[in-house]
C-alpha cells in the first residue's frame, strides 16, 4: 500500500468549466446529490425509475430485485426485452438516416454506416445465423477484427437471443480454444484476415487451429469474413462465407423476446487462477448500465461525435461501442487501425477529421502518444473535443495532465473512469459537469454505487486508509454468474469473510482522501495490469511451465514507463542453468512460446534464470522478494525464512530484457 505516498502529494484540482456545467446532462453539484440521495432514499424505485425510463420493455417488470439467494441477483426478473431492438429499432421512427458508425479503416478508407443501414445488415446477419440453426441460448464466439461486422454479428446475436463470447483477435490459437471449450460454442464467426499498422494477421488459420481436436465437436460452423480477400483454408463441410449467407436473407427479423436476465453475453477475462473466467451479464440490467453511464459520465449529446478507441474484445468496446452509444442513438468512430500507422498523429488526425467530440481512451495508449510527440497533438485541430476519458489502470497525474492540456486544451474535463468486465459499466467517475476533478483520481460513485473500501473483516476503514473496494449493494449491470461455474463467482466475487458474502469485492485496493475522493491503488490478487489488460500471473506460469525446458516460473509484475505494468518471469530450466551463450536463444523462445500460448501481450518483458526460486520452508515461493528483485531494489525483508537465501544473488539481473 505505498502508493497511497506518492498520490496523496497530488492536490491540484480541476472544477467544471461553467460553460459545460450549463449544458450537462447531469448539471452541478446539487444534481448530482440529488439522484444521490433519490437512490438513497429508495433504492429500488430509483432503479425501476431509470429502468423505466430509459428501456423499451417488450413485457414491462413488475418486479425490481430478486435478493432471495445472494450473490445471484435478478433485476427487472419478469420483465421482458430485446437489447438489439433497444439499440437500433429504436432509432429508425426518429433518425433512421443518421450515421451510427464512421469507420476508419487501417488504411484511411472510410465507411459510413446509418440506423437504417445497421439495422438492416443486422436482421439479414441475425437471419443467417437463424439459417445455420443458430438458436436462443447457444454461444457463440466471435474474433473478428475491429469493424462494423463486428458490431453487426455481436448485435445479431443479442437479437435472436444468441449469447455471444467476444475473443480478442491477439489471442493465440490455444487461448481461442480454451474458451471455445469452456462455452460449449455451437459457431464461431470469424475473419480471413486482420489488417492493423499496414500488416495482415490471419484469423482464420488461428480459428483451424483452435478447432483441430475432438472437445471442441460442439462447434458446427465457422462463418468467415472476407476483410482481404487473401485466400485462406476453408472447409466446406464446416465453413461458410459471410456474403454469401447473407445473400439470401431478408432484411426484416422479429427479435427474439427474451427475460431481463437472459445472459446476454459472456466475455473471459483473468483471474488469480490459470483458467479464465468466463463473466456472464444480463440483458436488461446491462444495458442501463452502459446508458445511464453514456447520460451522466459521457454526458451524451444527439450531436456528439463518440470516439472509444478500445477493441470489442474487451469489455470498453461491448460497453462503449457496441451497446451504450446504439442504445443512446450516438455517432461513433470506428478505428481498425493503431495509434501510430502510419505515422505518429494518426488519432489526432482522426479527431480532426470526424470532428470527434468525446474520446475516450486508455492511460497506456495516452502514455505512448506522450512519447511519440508530446506536442504532435496541438498541430492539428481538435476544437471539436468537449470532454476526454480515461480507462483500464490509474492513470498517473503527469499524463492526465498532457491529456487535459495538449489534447483537451484545458477546456475539456477528463473523465477518469473506475470499472471492470465485471461490473458492465463506470462505477466510479466524475459526472462531468458536477464535480472538481484530481489527477489520478476516479472521484465518486455514480448515483446508486454504493462503494466503500473495508478492512479484512469488512469493516470501512477511516479517510486516508487503503482497504479493500468493495460495492455494498447490489446493482443492475453487475455480473450475474461465472459461465459453468457458479462457486467460484461466489468464492471470487462475495467472500464469506468480507461483508458475510454479500459485499462484491473488487479485487483492488483503494483509498479516499479528506474529501472522501477515490484513489485506485492497483490489484489485490495475482493479477498484472498490462496495458490496461488484465493478465493472471498463474496463466503466464502455467505456459512457462509448459515448455519442455522448463521446471517452474514464476511470474510477477513491474512498474512500466508505457505499459503501467511490465511482465518479468523467473524461471528454472530442467536440470541446469543456462549457459552464456544459450540465454538469448532460451529467452526468445520462451517469449514467443507464451506468445504462442496465450497471445503476444503476456509475452514477458524480461525472463530471469536461476537454479531455483525464492522459497519458504513449507516450500511457497515468496513473491513479494520477486517483486522486489523485479524492480531492482535491494532485499531489506527478513530473509530468514527462505530456504535458500543464495538463490536471490542469481535472480538480481535480467538475462535479456526488450
Ligand atoms: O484494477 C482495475 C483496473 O482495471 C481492472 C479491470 O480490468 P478489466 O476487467 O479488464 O476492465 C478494464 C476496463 C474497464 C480494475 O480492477 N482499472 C480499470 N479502470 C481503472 C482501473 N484502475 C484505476 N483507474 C481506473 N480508471
Amino acid at each position: 500500500m505505498t502508493t497511497i505516498e506518492t498520490v496523496l502529494h497530488e492536490t491540484r484540482v480541476f472544477p467544471p468549466p461553467e460553460e459545460f456545467t450549463k449544458q450537462a446532462n447531469i448539471s452541478g453539484m446539487q444534481a448530482y446529490q440529488a439522484l444521490c440521495a433519490e437512490a438513497e432514499k429508495d433504492y429500488l424505485k430509483f432503479w425501476a425509475n431509470r429502468a423505466t425510463e430509459q428501456i423499451l420493455w417488450h413485457k414491462p417488470f413488475t418486479q425490481i430485485l430478486d435478493d432471495q439467494t445472494p450473490p445471484f441477483y435478478r433485476w427487472f426478473g419478469d420483465g421482458e426485452l430485446n437489447v438489439s431492438y433497444n439499440c437500433l429499432d429504436r432509432h429508425l421512427a426518429t433518425q433512421a438516416d443518421k450515421v451510427a458508425i464512421i469507420f476508419e479503416a487501417d488504411d484511411g478508407t472510410v465507411i459510413r454506416s446509418t440506423y437504417r443501414d445497421l439495422h438492416q445488415n443486422v436482421c439479414r446477419f441475425a437471419n443467417a445465423l437463424k439459417s445455420l440453426k443458430i438458436k436462443k441460448g447457444d454461444r457463440i464466439i466471435i474474433y473478428l477484427p475491429m469493424g462494423i461486422e463486428a458490431v453487426v454479428a455481436m448485435q445479431a446475436c443479442a437479437r435472436i437471443g444468441a449469447i455471444h463470447s467476444v475473443v480478442f483477435g491477439g489471442f493465440s490459437s490455444k487461448s481461442l480454444h480454451e474458451r471455445i471449450v469452456d462455452a460449449g460454442a455451437v459457431a464461431v464467426i470469424t475473419a480471413d484476415e486482420q489488417i492493423r499498422g499496414g500488416k495482415y494477421h490471419s484469423l482464420k488459420e488461428t480459428v483451424d487451429e483452435a478447432l483441430h481436436t475432438e472437445d471442441t465437436a460442439s462447434v458446427k460452423c465457422v462463418v468467415v469474413y472476407q476483410r482481404t480477400g487473401t485466400a485462406v483454408p476453408f472447409d466446406t463441410s464446416r465453413d461458410v462465407w459471410w456474403h454469401e449467407i447473407i445473400e439470401a436473407a431478408s432484411t426484416d427479423c422479429e427479435p427474439e423476446w427474451v427475460n431481463a436476465e437472459h445472459p446476454l453475453f459472456t466475455l473471459y477475462t483473468s483471474g488469480s487462477t490459470g483458467k479464465p473466467k468466463g463473466v456472464q451479464h444480463s440483458s436488461a440490467g446491462y444495458l442501463l448500465g452502459t446508458k445511464l453511464s453514456m447520460e451522466w459520465i459521457f454526458d451524451y449529446k444527439p450531436d456528439d461525435i463518440f470516439w472509444c478507441t478500445a477493441d470489442v474484445g474487451w469489455i470498453t468496446g461491448h460497453s462503449y461501442v457496441c451497446y451504450g452509444p446504439l442504445a443512446m442513438g450516438a455517432t461513433q468512430v470506428i478505428f481498425e487501425g493503431i495509434p501510430t500507422y502510419p505515422h505518429a498523429g494518426r488519432f489526432w488526425e482522426i479527431i480532426q477529421k470526424h470532428r470527434v467530440t468525446t474520446f475516450y481512451t486508455a492511460p497506456t495508449a495516452i502514455r505512448s502518444l506522450i512519447k511519440l510527440g508530446s506536442d504532435l497533438p496541438t498541430q492539428y485541430d481538435l476544437s471539436s473535443l468537449r470532454l476526454l476519458g480515461s480507462v483500464g489502470e490509474p492513470i498517473n497525474p503527469e499524463a492526465w495532465i498532457w491529456f487535459y492540456q495538449k489534447v483537451g486544451q484545458a477546456r475539456c474535463p477528463v473523465v477518469d473512469t473506475w470499472w471492470q468486465t465485471e461490473t458492465g459499466c463506470h462505477m466510479i467517475a466524475p459526472v462531468p459537469g458536477a464535480i472538481a476533478l484530481k489527477p489520478g483520481s476516479c472521484t465518486f460513485p455514480l448515483p446508486g454505487i454504493f462503494a466503500a473500501i473495508v478492512d479484512e473483516a469488512g469493516h470501512d476503514v477511516e479517510k486516508g486508509k487503503g482497504g479493500f473496494l468493495v460495492i455494498k449493494k447490489p446493482f443492475p449491470s453487475q455480473i450475474r454468474t461465472l459461465w459453468g461455474d457458479p462457486e467460484r463467482f461466489k468464492k471470487t466475487y462475495f467472500p464469506e469473510d468480507i461483508g458475510h458474502g454479500l459485499y462484491y469485492l473488487a479485487g483492488d485496493s483503494a483509498y479516499r482522501d479528506m474529501d472522501d475522493y477515490f484513489w485506485i491503488m492497483g490489484r489485490i490478487d495475482d493479477v498484472l495490469n498490462v496495458s490496461g489488460h488484465r493478465l493472471g500471473t498463474m496463466e503466464i506460469e502455467s505456459a512457462l511451465v509448459a515448455h519442455p525446458l522448463v521446471a517452474e516460473a514464476a511470474v510477477v509484475g513491474k512498474p512500466h514507463e508505457v505499459k503501467g505494468e511490465a511482465v518479468i518471469a523467473f524461471v528454472v530450466l530442467k536440470g541446469r542453468y543456462p549457459q552464456a551463450g544459450e540465454t538469448a536463444d532460451i529467452v526468445h523462445t520462451l517469449r514467443e512460446w507464451v506468445a504462442k500460448e496465450i497471445g503476444p501481450i503476456a509475452k514477458p518483458e524480461e525472463i530471469r534464470f536461476g537454479e531455483n526460486l525464492p522459497k519458504t520452508r513449507s516450500g511457497k515461493i515468496m513473491r513479494r522478494l520477486l517483486r522486489a528483485l523485479a524492480k531492482g531494489e535491494e532485499i531489506t525483508q527478513d530473509t530468514s525464512t527462505l530456504e535458500n537465501p543464495a538463490i536471490l544473488e542469481q535472480l538480481k539481473k535480467p538475462a535479456q530484457s526488450f
